[in-house]
């Protein structure tokens, strides 16, 4: 048993998505967030800026004493952690868009995959189509502009509902059945996108397998903390923390730290 806090961080808000699901599999965790609002979005970024940034919000988990680091932004991930994986001791956990599964069980041979642009020119993001998803039609769309509504708290706003209706029409001409989500920030849209997509469209997000994999990693390591007790989060911003409040239903106290 080890009792040190899972280290989560996202470029903003959108990570408790993670969050959520982590602290419900593993409720006995300790867990500590930081969102880099300041930093937001990291999609539009260059490699070497997403790595720098990554390594200052993974220096400060360690600061507080994370034993493992989920790194709950594709972005960060996708650009970012074998550079983290190789230069610090703890496991790392990533987030890739969950491709596999829905090119795996569509039907229609379409699928949609909604990302930053950062994720979807990324290495890692073209090796996995490519190995899991070369025979079906791979509907790309870069969510630009959305990460900043939803960081600003305009998650309902006309303005993003119009947005996303243009980013989802060519996904519905060509006949997807299966929506991905690639961005973390992307799971609270959920009730605009069931609203504007046809009824048969699946909305597949990574948060509940990234769960998973942080208890097999945690496992694997000794690293777990199986005995019943209150479990403690601390949530930081580095910037007004009311957006973060209002996301999580004001459910959670989140503080502003300067990072
Ligand atoms: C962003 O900061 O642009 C989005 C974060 C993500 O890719 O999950």
């Amino acid at each position: 048993m080890n009792k040190q806090p899972i280290g989560i961080f996202d470029s903003g808000v959108g990570g408790t998505s993670i969050w959520k699901e982590v602290c419900e599999l593993l409720p006995y965790e300790d867990t500590i967030y930081l969102a880099d609002s300041n930093n937001a979005p990291y999609g539009p970024k260059g490699k070497e800026a997403i790595i720098n940034l990554s390594i200052k919000n993974t220096e400060l988990l360690l600061e507080k004493g994370s034993k493992i680091i989920i790194v709950a932004c594709n972005t960060a991930t996708t650009n970012a952690i074998d550079y983290l994986r190789e230069t610090y001791k703890v496991p790392f956990i990533g987030i890739e868009p969950a491709i596999k599964p829905a090119a795996l069980q569509t039907k229609t041979n379409a699928i949609g995959i909604l990302a930053t642009k950062g994720t979807l020119s990324s290495e890692l993001f073209s090796k996995t189509s490519g190995l899991f998803a070369s025979h079906v039609n791979v509907v790309e769309q870069v969510g630009e502009g959305i990460v900043q509504f939803i960081e600003s708290g305009q998650l309902y706003s006309t303005e993003m509902k119009s947005l996303l209706k243009v980013y989802l029409k060519p996904m519905i001409d060509a006949n997807i059945d299966y929506l991905v989500l690639g961005c973390t920030h992307y799971p609270y849209l959920m009730p605009l996108l069931i609203d504007l997509l046809p009824a048969h469209v699946k909305i597949i997000d990574s948060g509940e397998a990234v769960a998973r994999q942080t208890k097999a990693i945690l496992n694997k390591h000794n690293l777990i903390n199986t005995k019943n007790r209150t479990s403690i989060s601390q949530l930081y911003t580095n910037q007004d923390p009311k957006v973060m409040t209002a996301l999580l239903d004001y459910k959670f106290d989140v503080s502003y730290l300067d990072f």
